[in-house]
């Protein structure tokens, strides 16, 4: 009997991501470096970044051996923006020469680069005048993007301008957790409105630069629940969060309109048909419901639902399925192309990993099967990395091979044999399943039993 096949389509991207500070090591010049280094408690364990995977000082390349092992034909990396521009207006030509290296290596081995922009770090001198809460943000950071693209633009035409502006505002901004570490909700919806003009400002001045490119970003998106469907309280706390982390940004770059909960309406022009695709980044499923006891916190509550699957710590449920309905949405709202541009999971000694990639592959495909344009899929992450807050705590290592910061060697974790297996048959099959991740074989091929043994 042959195996059951899951093929995508034609052409499909399969590629892994990474980010500058979470791997390169040695960014001094921004303001993560700065809260790192304060020591005091705002990072697990008091970690500092370090040489993170050591990608500035040569990791790279033998990375980008390990994308090419694992017959990935396309990569999600960021430059930073703190290398490039360690001083406001001046340009570090070095730093934009190592990027070149890095780009051109990968196209060599056949990777097609997919660069962002901003991935949660900013130049110090940028922190330093408010960040971007600073009205003229948005336009130091189209002057970023102009130049870069100016300069790669020979390498790749695939380009993401900001790395989930909802989570960084959020977490920036709201839940105080990182730099500037601040917890004030006004802040938070003016620095999403200036990310959203950065955004739309950047797109028009890449294609300025460069008619062909293709501009996205990368939109992360929970899915909520209300924990009781019956309770209007409940359902309540499921859509504010839905509407205060995935809906906020959806909804100005549909219709150009600026709504948000707290602040003056606006009409943002430029933000409409400022996608040529839509990233989504996608990690988990909470359920919301009325807290009496944190009235401070509006009475907002979410946990994952009792006995499903988690991450460690707050992490929230795992939820593969959750990707379809996400998709639908993306697609419904945005009318562009998607891809997905993070997914994964931490998992310490990658016992859930390999099953959790193609229950999630398996969503993916069902979505490419509805015809909705998922044009690829991009694993977070190729290797293990700084994982900010949570910094270097094993429990939250999320790489396809392993990473010793110590000396910087790599392990490959079955679920890297697994990932080339899929990349190379752009699909997945029983037998890869029966393999690598047994536990779900019955879930996704469930008429396999009555199958007669070859
Ligand atoms: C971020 C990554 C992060 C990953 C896992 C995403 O929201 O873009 O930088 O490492 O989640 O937490």
């Amino acid at each position: 009997m042959p195996d059951a096949m899951f093929t995508f389509p034609q052409g499909f991207l399969w590629g892994t991501a990474t980010s500058s500070h979470q791997v390169e090591g040695g960014n001094t010049r921004n303001d993560w470096w700065a809260f790192e280094h304060l020591q005091d408690g705002g990072v697990y364990d008091n970690h500092v970044s370090g040489d993170a995977a050591g990608w500035w000082e040569g990791e790279a390349e033998g990375d980008i051996e390990r994308m090419r092992e694992l017959n990935t034909n396309t990569h999600r990396l960021s430059v930073e923006w703190s290398r490039i521009e360690p001083v406001a207006g001046r340009w570090n030509y070095e730093a934009l020469d190592r990027y070149r290296e890095i780009l051109t290596a990968m196209r060599k081995a056949g990777i097609k680069p997919m660069v962002t922009l901003h991935h949660f770090t900013n130049p110090q001198w940028m922190a330093d005048r408010g960040g971007w809460a600073h009205p003229e943000s948005a336009e130091w950071f189209r002057r970023f993007a102009a130049k870069v693209v100016g300069d790669l633009a020979d390498l790749t035409d695939l380009w993401c301008t900001i790395n989930e502006p909802n989570i960084y505002a959020a977490q920036s901004y709201f839940a105080g957790l990182w730099p500037p570490r601040q917890q004030n909700i006004t802040r938070y919806f003016q620095v999403v409105r200036n990310m959203v003009h950065a955004h739309a400002q950047a797109y028009t001045a890449i294609h300025d630069v460069q008619p062909g490119a293709q501009v996205g970003l990368a939109k992360h998106m929970i899915d909520w629940h209300p924990m009781n469907p019956s309770s209007p309280l409940d359902r309540l706390m499921s859509n504010l969060l839905d509407s205060f982390f995935n809906g906020i940004t959806l909804e100005v770059l549909a219709t150009g309109e600026w709504k948000p909960l707290i602040g003056r309406n606006e009409t943002i022009g430029e933000a409409k048909n400022s996608l040529d695709w839509i990233g989504l980044n996608f990690y988990q499923r909470l359920d919301a419901f009325f807290d009496p006891s944190n009235l401070k916190g509006l009475g907002i509550g979410y946990q994952a639902r009792p006995g499903a699957p988690t991450g460690p710590e707050a992490w929230g449920e795992l939820s593969p399925p959750s990707l379809l309905p996400l998709i639908r949405r993306l697609f419904e709202t945005l009318n562009v192309p998607l891809y997905i541009t993070e997914n994964g999971m931490p998992d310490e000694h990658d016992t859930n990993r390999p099953g959790h990639l193609l229950q999630s592959l398996y969503w993916v495909w069902k979505a490419c099967m509805h015809n909705y344009p998922v044009r690829g899929y991009y694993f977070w992450s190729l290797v293990d990395n700084f994982e900010w807050a949570e910094g270097y705590d094993p429990r939250f290592r999320f790489g396809l091979y392993g990473v010793d910061f110590a000396t910087q060697a790599r392990t490959r974790r079955d679920s890297a044999r697994l990932y080339a297996e899929v990349c190379a048959a752009n699909g997945f099959n029983t037998q890869m399943a029966r393999t690598y991740a047994p536990e779900v074989v019955d879930e996704l091929f469930p008429g396999v039993g009555d199958q007669p043994s070859t």
